[in-house]
């Protein structure tokens, strides 16, 4: 039995289709939580805040694959809580029923020269997770698009209903858009034991300036709008007051991490991983045909 943490979310829901199929899969979900394209699968309601539902929830389970995360909140709190002490208590229950494998998907964030509150506690568990004793992998992924992907569906809306498209600072910042089924592929051939104490970054070969994946964007769609270079305190200042929206665009995590210029090796994934990701032409076809 497999234990998927944030099942429910964009990455668990994929990565429980394709799963399901071989393995029986557990899936850690909260009341809250929508269950719907987790046919197949043992729905267990539990919360990373509560001990001993995740006590209970890694009972009679070989293998870990934990995915939950706050993405998109500035609030520090929250972030801590979810990724920090949900680490400390996953390791705890983990290390109660003898699991020893655990698969934990971080980010790219962890990395960048000035983190944000999701980086820099994402950072925190990998620590917790690396000095626990149990038999990690992490996976550090970049932006993840997709058809049913939150952050992309809403850059896709943006560049649909605005007369303009707004861009982060010069728009010259560059990232490796990944493919989610990359992700999953990466995930899956990471539960070979042989990758244990090993760290992937699953990102897309060719860095793409911001300004470049909207204008790829636009092509695919067939629309053409002018860009607009917004200035990063502005969009600060911005994402300050989109704090009372409900699901906002726009929040300081959101513009802190998509300011700054990233660029990744990702040989080892193609190397050890066999993993090729599409690079984001490719999968641009595929998300927006
Ligand atoms: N999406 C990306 O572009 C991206 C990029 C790099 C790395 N990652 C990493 O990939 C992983 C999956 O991300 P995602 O895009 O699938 O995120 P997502 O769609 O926002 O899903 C987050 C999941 O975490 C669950 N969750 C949040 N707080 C919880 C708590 N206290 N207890 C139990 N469950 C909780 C959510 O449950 P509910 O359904 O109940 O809300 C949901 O299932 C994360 O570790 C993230 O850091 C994502």
């Amino acid at each position: 039995m497999i234990l998927v943490t944030g099942a429910s979310g964009f990455v668990g829901r994929n990565l429980v289709k394709k799963l399901v199929k071989k393995e029986k899969i557990r899936c850690l979900v909260r009341h809250t939580s929508n269950t719907r394209q987790l046919k197949g699968t043992e729905l267990f309601y539990g919360n990373m805040l509560d001990k001993e539902s995740l006590f209970k929830a890694t009972k009679d389970v070989s293998m870990v694959i934990h995915l939950v995360a706050v993405i998109g909140s500035a609030d520090y709190k929250l972030n801590f809580e979810t990724h920090v002490t949900g680490a400390k208590n996953l390791i705890e229950a983990c290390k109660k029923n003898r699991v020893k494998r655990v698969i934990v998907i971080s980010t790219t964030s962890t990395l960048a020269k000035i983190r944000n509150n999701y980086g820099t506690t994402k950072a925190m568990a990998d620590q917790l997770f690396a000095k626990s004793g149990l038999a990690i992998t992490t996976i550090k992924p970049d932006f993840i698009y997709g058809k049913d992907g939150n952050g992309f569906i809403k850059l896709v809306d943006t560049i649909k209903k605005r007369p303009f498209m707004p861009s982060l600072g010069s728009g010259k910042y560059r990232k490796q858009p990944v493919h989610i089924d990359d992700v999953v592929a990466a995930i899956i051939n990471a539960m070979n034991k042989k990758f244990i104490g090993k760290t992937y970054i699953v990102a897309s070969e060719k860095p793409i300036e911001i300004d470049t994946m909207i204008k790829m964007i636009m092509k695919r769609l067939g629309i053409k709008k002018p860009i607009i270079h917004i200035p990063i305190k502005f969009l600060l200042a911005a994402s300050y007051v989109m704090k009372m929206k409900k699901n906002p665009l726009l929040t300081k995590a959101v513009v802190l991490g998509l300011s700054q210029d990233c660029v990744y090796d990702v040989q080892p994934l193609i190397k050890e991983l066999k993993v090729i990701p599409r690079s984001f032409e490719d999968g641009l076809k595929e998300v927006l045909n």
